[in-house]
């Protein structure tokens, strides 16, 4: 779970973008395909970006995540937008969405690959037949040791972060904050890398389709990003 500093830190710096992107990209890929969508879910929402994108364009968008501090911002930006506090692994709604989405490789957030499949599961059976479960994934390929970066960041405040992979499925994301130059806070954001061929498996093993996996949503054009991208069909007659 992100803690509250940690949330404001994406907040504020600039990692907001990748949701952003994703959303245009998402947006793109929809209307190429001449997919209509009246309500989505995002699971793992982080601070409400692409709830917000989907919100402008007319659809009727929910999310959710773990952490607290998230929905916080989610909620300041958009008071009106459904947001709950919840646990993906285990979250079911009982009613079903025409699009569920998952972005900024929070699937890589779930270390268990068997939890990744109760994710896939419960997806499952709130997506309308039809529906469609897009996501994005790490690519192995992007990730590696990173510079570490500093900024001022509220008064007082300084704060250092570093990404780095400490073994061949995992990256660690610290973050550091300082006061007047003495250390207050140390969070470190563990992902673990999944192949994105076994995460394809699982999705077929809980009845999707597997529409896509690119380095890139839109089927034509488009930009080809650092994560894998997913693009996964409940069948129309699913149940
Ligand atoms: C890198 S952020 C991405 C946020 C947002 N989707 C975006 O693209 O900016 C990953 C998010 O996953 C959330 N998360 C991690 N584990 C989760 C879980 N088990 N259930 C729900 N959300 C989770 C974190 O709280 C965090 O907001």
């Amino acid at each position: 779970m992100y803690g509250e500093i940690f949330c404001k830190v994406y907040n504020e710096f600039g990692w907001n973008y990748y949701p952003e992107v994703f959303g245009e990209q998402l947006l793109l890929w929809l209307r190429q395909n001449g997919i209509r969508v009246k309500t989505a879910m995002d699971l793992a929402c982080g601070t409400g970006v692409l709830c917000e994108r989907l919100k402008r364009e007319g659809i009727e968008a929910s999310g959710m995540d773990l952490s607290a501090g998230m929905i916080a911002i989610a909620r300041q930006r958009d008071p009106e937008i459904p947001y709950e506090v919840a646990d993906m692994t285990v979250f079911c709604p009982e009613r079903q969405f025409d699009l569920v989405t998952c972005t900024g490789d929070a699937v890589n957030h779930i270390p268990d690959l068997r939890d990744v499949e109760k994710i896939f599961r419960n997806v499952y059976a709130y997506t309308v037949p039809g529906g469609h479960f897009i996501f994005d994934l790490l690519n192995e390929r992007e990730v590696s040791d990173s510079e570490p970066f500093e900024s001022d960041f509220e008064e007082n405040l300084r704060v250092w972060f570093q990404m780095t992979r400490p073994a061949e499925d995992k990256v660690n994301l610290c973050i550091r904050v300082y006061e007047d130059g003495r250390e207050v806070l140390e969070e470190n954001i563990r992902e673990t890398v999944h192949d994105p061929a076994v995460i394809c498996g699982l999705l077929q093993r809980c009845g999707f389709r597997v529409v896509k996996c690119a380095n890139r949503l839109p089927d034509d054009g488009g930009i080809p990003g650092t994560t894998w991208n997913i693009v996964a069909q409940k069948p129309r007659c699913g149940v």
